[in-house]
C-alpha cells in the first residue's frame, strides 16, 4: 500500500508521510496471519540452515499482534514444524521484542539448548485505525527471523531496559478506551531519541547498527547525536513502514542479501518502542 494509496481515504500526502517519517510503502497482510508469516519464515531458516525440525531446543516468536491469546504463536509453528523436541513462547516487548528474545535465545544456548529460533512476525494492520492519519500512515505487516547455534563465543553484551511508568504514551489493544494504536507521536519520539542513544553510548562500537525502522527523520537524529556516519545506519521503512519485532531481522535478511553485511562482523541491534522499551544486543555474524 502506497502513501498515494492512502491518501485516497485519508487527509494526508505523500510529502507528508515521506518526509516526516521516511515511508514510501507497506505491506498489508491480506490472507496471511502472524502465525503464517512466522511459520514461513521458520521453513526458510530450516531450509537454508539444512537443520531439521528435530534439532530445534527452542522456538520464540516476539509479537504484538497475536493470532490469539493462546494458544501462542510459537506453539502453532512448533506443532506445524513437527519441532518435538522444542518448547515454544512468544514474547510481547512491541518494537523491542525480537532484540529481548534474541537476549532469552543467548541465555537459553548458554545453559543446556544448543540450537533454536527466534522469529517475529507482525499484522500491525489489524490493530491500525484506518480513519485515524496520525497511525494509519505509520505501520505494515511483516516477518523476519533468525536460527541460532551454539557457539564457542562468550553470551553477547546486551542493555535492555523498561519504562513502566510511561506506557501511556503508546497502547494497543481491546483493555483500553480503544482496541486500535493510540500514540503520542512526539513523546515515542523524544523518549526514542533520549533513550536509545544513552543505549548505544552504553554499549560497544560496532560495525553496522541495525536500529528499528520506525523513522528515518528519528534514525539520522539518533546517528548524528552518538557519531555514527549514516552508512552504518542502514534503513529500509521506506519499503516496508514500522513493523515493530519484525523490523530488525527483515533489515538484516536484507543486508545480508545484498552484501551490506558479511561474516565476522559486529553487529548491534537495537529495539525501542511501546512498554516503553529499549534492547541493545552485540553479535557477530
Ligand atoms: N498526514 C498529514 N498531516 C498529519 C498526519 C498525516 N498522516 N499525521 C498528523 N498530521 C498533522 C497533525 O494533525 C498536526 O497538525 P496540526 O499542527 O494542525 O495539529 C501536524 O501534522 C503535526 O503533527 P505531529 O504529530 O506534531 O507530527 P510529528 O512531526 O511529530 O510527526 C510522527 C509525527 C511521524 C508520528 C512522529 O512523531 C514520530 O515518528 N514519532 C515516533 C513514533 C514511533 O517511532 N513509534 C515507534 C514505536 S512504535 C511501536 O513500538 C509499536
Amino acid at each position: 500500500m502506497t502513501n498515494d494509496d492512502l491518501s485516497q481515504t485519508l487527509d494526508t500526502s505523500d510529502e507528508w508521510i515521506s518526509q516526516r517519517t521516511g515511508i514510501r510503502k507497506r505491506y498489508i497482510a491480506s490472507t496471511e496471519t502472524t502465525y503464517s508469516m512466522g511459520l514461513a519464515v521458520a521453513q526458510d531458516l530450516l531450509t537454508q540452515s539444512q537443520v531439521a525440525p528435530a534439532a530445534l531446543d527452542f522456538i520464540i516468536v516476539a509479537t504484538m499482534s497475536p493470532d490469539h491469546l493462546t494458544p501462542s504463536e510459537a506453539n502453532r509453528i512448533q506443532g506445524a514444524l513437527k519441532a518435538n523436541n522444542a518448547y515454544a513462547f512468544s514474547v510481547n516487548v512491541a518494537c523491542a521484542g525480537f532484540v529481548y528474545a534474541l537476549h532469552l535465545a543467548a541465555n537459553l544456548l548458554n545453559g543446556t539448548a544448543t540450537c533454536g529460533l527466534v522469529i517475529a512476525s507482525e499484522t500491525l494492520s489489524r490493530l491500525v485505525d484506518w480513519q485515524d492519519r496520525k497511525t494509519a500512515v505509520l505501520f505494515g505487516d511483516g516477518a523476519g527471523g533468525v536460527l541460532v547455534q551454539r557457539d564457542a563465543q562468550p553470551l553477547p553484551i546486551s542493555d535492555l531496559h523498561s519504562f513502566g511508568d510511561n506506557t501511556q504514551q503508546l497502547q494497543v489493544g481491546a483493555g483500553i478506551d480503544s482496541p486500535y494504536f493510540a500514540m503520542d507521536g512526539q513523546a515515542v519520539y523524544q523518549f526514542a531519541l533520549r533513550e536509545v542513544v544513552a543505549s548505544l553510548k552504553r554499549m560497544p562500537p560496532a560495525d553496522i547498527y541495525l536500529l528499528h525502522q520506525a523513522n528515518a527523520r528519528m534514525l539520522q537524529a539518533i546517528a548524528r547525536k552518538v557519531h555514527l556516519p549514516l552508512t552504518q545506519v542502514p534503513h529500509n521503512m521506506a519499503e516496508y513502514g514500522n513493523t515493530s519485532a519484525a523490523s530488525i531481522p527483515i533489515l538484516l535478511h536484507e543486508c545480508i542479501a545484498d552484501g551490506r553485511i558479511t561474516r565476522g562482523q559486529k553487529l548491534l541491534l537495537c529495539g525501542f518502542g511501546g512498554g516503553l522499551a529499549v534492547g541493545s544486543i552485540l553479535l557477530t555474524y
